[in-house]
């Protein structure tokens, strides 16, 4: 902060704003990607690529807002009938007729006219379905946070390589100009040397009204069973169900996860950490005095990364991701984007996401379902690829270890082992047979 203290906040953002000027020069590092994806042709590649939905839930249906508007819906899936007639409808309104509509997952994958999918499904199905598609020869836009636990991204990594597929991770901040600026602006030394992040993300937001819902036997229109999946078996409770399976250990990381997977993964890509990870791993958690759910409703997580920089994650916190350096401080949220000389709310000015023109120092997407569809045509990996998806969720799922357990934890990001051996099983979980995690 030392020669901020000097320069008056409009000085300092006026320096900042000069940003664009120069910045050729700061092209640097295995982790820079150029314009290279943008289609260069002018035509809309999306109208070749087929496109299944796996789950037409509540960010199912968002999801498939995007292709409908380009009518390229080929096939819709769910589990429950409601939620499959809901996004049956959709198609219908949208593209004039009826898709294919699959209640199992691997009929969809089946499916010669579906080339890709869009995975909507709660996480602890992402990673098998993700893998399964790979196999099947499908392209996958799959949601966020990416992975139930860690050994499963290491699999999702090694499938789509293998299987030479473009995966999407659903984290689309990436795809998002203040963000972008925000990361550019940091790794360009705007703010001088970082030394820490801090990122914020929300506190669970359960609804009273479950609060005494009863086990009972599942709802006709839903298959339990493929719901349920490779989680352990449990009698149906609608409370740990729909939207609320966020809650549980079982489906879910609670909010470390479901928006770690947003803001600790802008922070890993400001930090330019998308090829390794945290070293040390510290958290403390509090829970729900009524034990309605296992999540914490407040944790605070210290991360130590190799390049000397600290996070400290708190739920509970100013929503976003600040990144403070020895000049000055970044500020990013939705919507928002901000620059000062502290972190103090009255230090920080709003200032203008910049353009792609301005400045190309990061790999750019102003679309991310775009991106995917472009890369699908190109073959190149769009802007958040499997290894990044999985290496934000590692991240997230290392700090509700921590806070689990209270333990500190020692992470190995290159051979991406929890290297205390007493600890190392929290790495993995066991699925419920028949289902396998192909390794
Ligand atoms: N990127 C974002 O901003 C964003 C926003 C919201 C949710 N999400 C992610 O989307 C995922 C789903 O969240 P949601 O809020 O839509 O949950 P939801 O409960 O509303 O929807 C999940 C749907 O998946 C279906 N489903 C479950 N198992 C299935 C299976 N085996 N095959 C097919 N369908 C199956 C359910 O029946 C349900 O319709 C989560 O992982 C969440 O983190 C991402």
């Amino acid at each position: 902060m030392k020669n901020t203290q000097h320069l008056s906040r409009r000085s300092f953002l006026r320096q900042a704003r000069n940003l664009s000027l120069g910045m050729g020069a700061v092209l640097a590092g295995p982790n820079i990607f150029l314009n290279e994806t943008r289609a260069a042709t002018g035509e809309n590649p999306s109208e070749l690529v087929r496109v299944g939905f796996i789950a037409t839930g509540g960010r199912g249906v968002q999801n498939m807002g995007y292709f409908l508007k380009k009518k390229n819906v080929a096939a819709v899936c769910d589990v429950d009938a409601t939620n499959l007639a809901n996004g049956q409808k959709a198609v219908v309104k949208a593209q004039g007729k009826e898709v294919p509509a699959y209640r199992d997952y691997r009929k969809l994958l089946e499916d010669k006219s579906v080339d890709a999918v869009v995975i909507s499904t709660p996480d602890h199905w992402h990673a098998l379905q993700a893998i399964h598609a790979c196999q099947a020869g499908k392209d996958v836009y799959c949601e966020k946070p990416l992975t139930l636990f860690i050994e499963e991204g290491k699999a999702m990594v090694k499938a789509v390589r293998q299987y030479k597929r473009v995966l999407q991770t659903g984290s689309q901040q990436r795809s998002d100009q203040r963000f972008r600026t925000a990361v550019e602006m940091v790794r360009s030394g705007k703010i001088g040397k970082l030394h820490t992040v801090k990122v914020g993300i929300t506190t669970v937001n359960w609804d009273n009204k479950l609060d005494d819902v009863k086990d009972s036997d599942p709802p006709p229109e839903l298959d339990y069973d493929m719901w349920l999946g490779p989680a352990p078996y449990r009698p149906y409770n609608r409370a740990r169900v729909h939207y609320f399976f966020r809650f549980f250990w079982d489906y879910s990381g609670g909010q470390m996860t479901n928006w770690g997977a947003h803001h600790l993964d802008i922070a890993h890509w400001g930090m330019d950490v998308d090829h390794t990870g945290p070293v040390e791993i510290t958290g403390q958690a509090r829970y729900d005095e009524k034990k309605r759910f296992e999540v914490p409703v407040w944790s605070l997580i210290h991360y130590k990364y190799p390049n000397g920089v600290q996070v400290i994650l708190e739920q509970g916190a100013k929503m976003g991701t600040t990144f403070i350096g020895d000049k000055g401080v970044i500020y990013v949220n939705r919507g928002v984007l901000k620059m000062g000389a502290t972190e103090k709310e009255e230090d920080l000015d709003d200032i203008p996401p910049m353009k792609d023109a301005d400045i190309k120092l990061v790999y750019i997407s102003n679309d991310h379902y775009g991106n995917w569809l472009e890369c699908i045509k190109t073959r190149k990996d769009p802007i958040c690829s499997v290894e990044i998806g999985h290496r934000t969720a590692t991240a997230c799922h290392l700090g509700n270890i921590a806070a689990r357990t209270g333990k500190k934890i020692t992470w190995d990001p290159v051979k991406e082992v929890i290297t205390d051996p007493s600890l190392a099983h929290w790495a993995t979980k066991e699925y419920r047979p028949p289902w396998k995690l192909p390794v």
